[in-house]
Formats: structure tokens, C-alpha cells, sequence
């Protein structure tokens, strides 16, 4: 079988590849009826769209499929009310599950701001997954790609530092985790040849088949320049990895001279010869961003150059779980269908992200500015998304008392930090970090003007200096 020529056998993630447990999973209540359902409805939209107003049309057929009782109620009840063509968001949210992929007119709002943020590079409906927030969507694509026992099982790039979710979910799916380090000494890029000696070394022992990349990166906040993801795609292509591109973060850039780049976008950009071989899934979530409406679980993932076959196995794993919270979903489609120039509440949508987005900006630059006051501590510029991960200089005796007090050197000095400040930071050693550094993890958003003072306490007189002042005189 082919897409645009190219062969599907010879992709990373086919039926022989894939985990076989996932083909052995079975569910009939989302099975073929539902299945053939679902495409029987899209045939008579097509044919009603001949006839009438097609936004329209969304509305009118999915309230008329309100009042039915459709397989065990397990399709949409009173989905959606949106009216288009009025200005006014109208959501007749029923409780009900809806399609497992997620609702259709959601899916199709969601391609065309893909298309819009990529310049026009298409995007296929049918190609998007809803999901229960991003972190649903990328165990689900982990899920698919781990196969194989000893030096035949998958292994996956993560980088290191990284967000938990990834070593988590490979832990449990008895995956190898590949660490590849980011570089901190210069503002935690990604360099192709730590990939490369990753990959090596890890092919001694496992079979390397996912290169996951977040960008902008947490806890890192970087974000990755247009060259870099080139150079990251060239290496996925050649050496046959699927990519998973985390871009949860994909609104939240703020140092001069950084812009986000979709992979989908550079990917398509770079022409034929890997735009029509490498397989990328793409991640994105409501939990981020100027929404940071993270309790609604809303996200999707979008799939590129997936084997056909693979993606009938994927739609049938993500209807186990019936579907991802309608709510989650019903907002998504809010964030991807923002309001128009012509319609009354844009002006007071584009104050609020802009003044969002500015204030984040704000405490991003701040933020590194502040830490980098304190004696000891060493802050990259926050480029991106909400963190930094500034490296703490622990003196070898607050090393040895950590040692002797079992714990490892920067839960150490948190701990401290928390007992003698009540301020509160994640230790970089739950994020990965190389052996004989120290960090932690800080979320730049809960830095404000006020809090100058009291990071300045902490500067001056508090816990940072006095932390490490106090165990220096030990
Ligand atoms: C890099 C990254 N990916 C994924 C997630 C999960 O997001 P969600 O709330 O959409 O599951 C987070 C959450 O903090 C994150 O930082």
C-alpha cells in the first residue's frame, strides 16, 4: 500500500511493528456498526451540503441527531449548538459520550487552524485525535509503538532534562528509555550529535523506533530554532524514528530573536523526500499557553503519514476509553475557533491574551533576571513556555550531608528551602539532569512585581544565599 508513492512498509510503525497487544484489543461497542454509522452520517452531510448552508447544516444535523437514541446512546446528545452565524457561543452540552476520535465538526475546526498556523499546509480532519488533555495522546502513540523483548524492544528518545510524563509512561509500558541530554551551556539546545552518540549507544541493547522532542521545552523553556528542527528531522529520517513533537507550549514564546516552529510545518516545508516518509504525531492541549484551562482535560494530537492500518488499530485503542471529556472538547474548539474581527467580543479576547501573554513575557524575563542575582544559582533565559531550570552550585559539604542523610543533593537543599522559607520548588533530579549537577525546576509564573521582594528576601537574607551561606560555613 502507498500514500503519495511511498511505500508504508517502509515506515516505522506498521501492523508487523506495532505492539501486539494493542491488535489483539477488541471492542464491539465501537466497533464496525458505529464505525459504518459515523461514515453513513458523513455521506448525508455531504449531500446536505449541496443543498444548504454548511456551517448551518453542522449545527441543524447534529441537533437533529439530539433526540436519537443511537447506539446504546453512545453518540452524541445535543453535541453541539454552535450557531457560526450568530457571534454567540451556544454549547448544548449533554453529558453524553461522543465519537471516540472526537466530535467531526471539532476535529474539522482544529485542521483548519493547523492550516492557518502552518500557511496553508493542508490538514486532514481525520488525521486529528482528540484526547483527555496532550498526556492522553502521547501515552496512547507510546502505547502503539512498543513491541519487541530484549534487544528487539522499543526504546525512546526523551530528552533529558524532561517532563516526568515520558519516563513515566515508558516505565510503565516497559519500554527502554534513550536519555539524550539538552544542552544547558548553551540555553539547553538540542544537538544533533548527542543524538547521535544516544542512539548508538542505545542500539547495543534495544531497537530505537520514537524520537521525542518538547518544544518549547519544560522544564527548560527553550525554544528550538527553525535549524534545529530541520537538523532533527533529518536525523529522524535517516535513522528511521518516529517523531512525537511535544508543542504544548506552541503560544508561550517570548525572547527576542525565537518564534515557534511547528514540526508539521518544517516537516512539509522541507519537501517531498520527508514530508512524505517521516511519521510525526504532534501534541497540543487547552491546559497551556494564555488558556491554562488544564482541569478541562482538553487536547489532541494530530498524526502524519501513519500507515493506514495502524491508524485503523489507533482509532479502534482510543475507542476503548469511549471518548475524551466533551467539555475538554467543547473548549478546544473555543481555542482553535477564537473570535472573529467581526464579531463583538474580539476586541476584549485580543486584550486579554495580549495583556496574558505579556505578563508571562514579563515574568519570564524577570524571573531569570532575579535568580540570576542570587549567589550560586545560574538561570538560562526563559525563551519559552512557563519554567526555567536554573543550576544550583551545591559546596561538597552540603553534598556530604545530603549524602548522609540519604537524599539526593537538591532535594536536599529544596527541602531546605521549604522548611526555612516555605518556598516551594520541584528538584531537578525528578526531571533527569547529568550526573554531578544540581537543580531545580521553577515555574516563572509565580513570579510578579511584589514577589521582586520577596525573591530579593530570598536573594539577600533568605533561602537560596542562606541555604547555601550556612552549609558553606559547616
Ligand atoms: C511538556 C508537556 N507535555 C504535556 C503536558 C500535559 O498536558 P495536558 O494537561 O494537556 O495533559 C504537560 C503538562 O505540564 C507538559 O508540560
Amino acid at each position: 500500500m502507498t500514500e503519495n508513492g511511498c511505500e508504508y512498509r517502509d515506515r516505522v510503525l506498521t501492523m508487523d511493528t506495532m505492539n501486539p497487544n494493542v491488535k489483539r484489543v477488541e471492542y464491539a461497542v465501537r466497533g464496525p456498526i458505529v464505525q459504518r454509522a459515523v461514515q453513513i452520517e458523513r455521506e448525508l452531510k455531504m449531500f446536505m451540503v449541496g443543498l444548504r448552508d454548511c456551517d448551518r447544516i453542522d449545527c441543524e444535523f447534529m441537533d437533529g441527531l439530539c433526540g436519537c437514541d443511537w447506539t446504546d446512546c453512545e453518540f452524541m446528545d445535543g453535541l453541539l449548538g454552535r450557531d457560526r452565524s450568530g457571534n454567540e457561543l451556544r454549547y448544548g452540552l449533554h453529558g453524553a459520550y461522543s465519537t471516540s476520535q472526537g466530535i467531526e465538526m471539532i476535529r474539522q475546526d482544529i485542521a483548519r487552524y493547523i492550516e492557518q498556523r502552518d500557511g496553508g499546509i493542508t490538514c486532514d480532519p481525520d488525521n486529528i485525535y482528540l484526547s483527555t488533555g496532550a498526556s492522553d495522546a502521547i501515552v496512547t502513540m507510546l502505547k502503539l509503538l512498543v513491541s519487541g523483548e530484549g534487544m528487539s524492544r522499543t526504546g525512546v528518545m526523551i530528552s533529558i532534562p524532561q517532563y516526568p510524563l515520558y519516563s513515566a509512561a515508558l516505565a510503565d509500558l516497559g519500554a527502554v528509555q534513550i536519555s539524550y541530554y539538552l544542552d544547558e551551556d548553551n540555553c539547553w539546545s538540542l544537538d544533533i550529535c548527542e543524538l547521535r552518540r544516544a542512539l548508538q549507544e542505545a542500539k547495543k541493547h534495544c531497537s530505537p523506533r520514537a524520537l521525542c522532542i518538547i518544544n518549547p521545552g519544560n522544564p527548560t523553556g527553550q525554544v528550538q530554532s527553525r535549524q534545529c528542527i530541520e537538523d532533527v528531522i533529518r536525523f529522524a529520517a535517516a535513522e528511521k524514528l518516529f517523531l512525537m513533537a511535544d508543542e504544548v507550549y506552541q503560544d508561550n514564546v517570548y525572547a527576542d530573536g525565537c518564534k515557534f516552529h511547528s514540526f508539521k510545518r518544517v516537516l512539509f516545508e522541507m519537501g517531498l523526500e520527508y514530508s512524505e516518509k517521516v511519521e510525526l504525531a504532534s501534541f497540543h492541549s487547552t491546559s497551556k499557553c494564555y488558556m491554562g484551562e488544564c482541569g478541562f482535560r482538553g487536547g489532541y494530537m494530530e498524526v502524519v503519514n501513519l500507515d493506514p492500518e495502524v491508524k485503523v488499530q489507533l482509532t479502534k485503542l482510543v475507542s476503548v476509553r469511549l471518548c475524551p471529556p466533551v467539555p475538554g472538547q467543547a473548549l478546544l474548539d473555543v481555542v482553535v475557533n477564537p473570535p472573529q474581527p467581526d464579531e463583538p467580543s474580539y476586541d476584549t479576547f485580543i486584550k486579554e491574551r495580549t495583556d496574558t501573554l505579556a505578563t508571562l513575557a514579563e515574568k519570564a524575563s524577570m524571573t531569570q533576571e532575579i535568580l540570576n542575582q542570587v549567589p550560586g544559582i545560574k538561570c538560562n533565559p526563559v525563551q519559552g513556555a512557563m519554567y526555567t531550570f536554573p543550576r544550583i552550585h551545591l559546596p561538597p559539604k552540603a553534598i556530604l550531608e545530603a549524602k548522609e542523610k540519604g537524599q539526593v543533593p537538591d532535594m536536599f537543599y529544596c527541602m531546605k528551602l521549604l522548611e526555612e522559607t516555605g518556598i516551594c520548588l520541584v528538584p531537578g533530579s525528578g526531571f533527569g539532569q547529568r550526573d554531578g549537577t544540581y537543580h531545580f525546576r521553577y515555574f516563572s509564573l509565580f513570579t510578579n512585581k511584589n514577589d521582586e521582594i520577596s525573591l530579593g528576601y530570598v536573594c539577600d537574607k533568605g533561602s537560596g544565599v542562606l541555604v547555601q551561606k550556612e552549609l558553606m560555613g559547616n
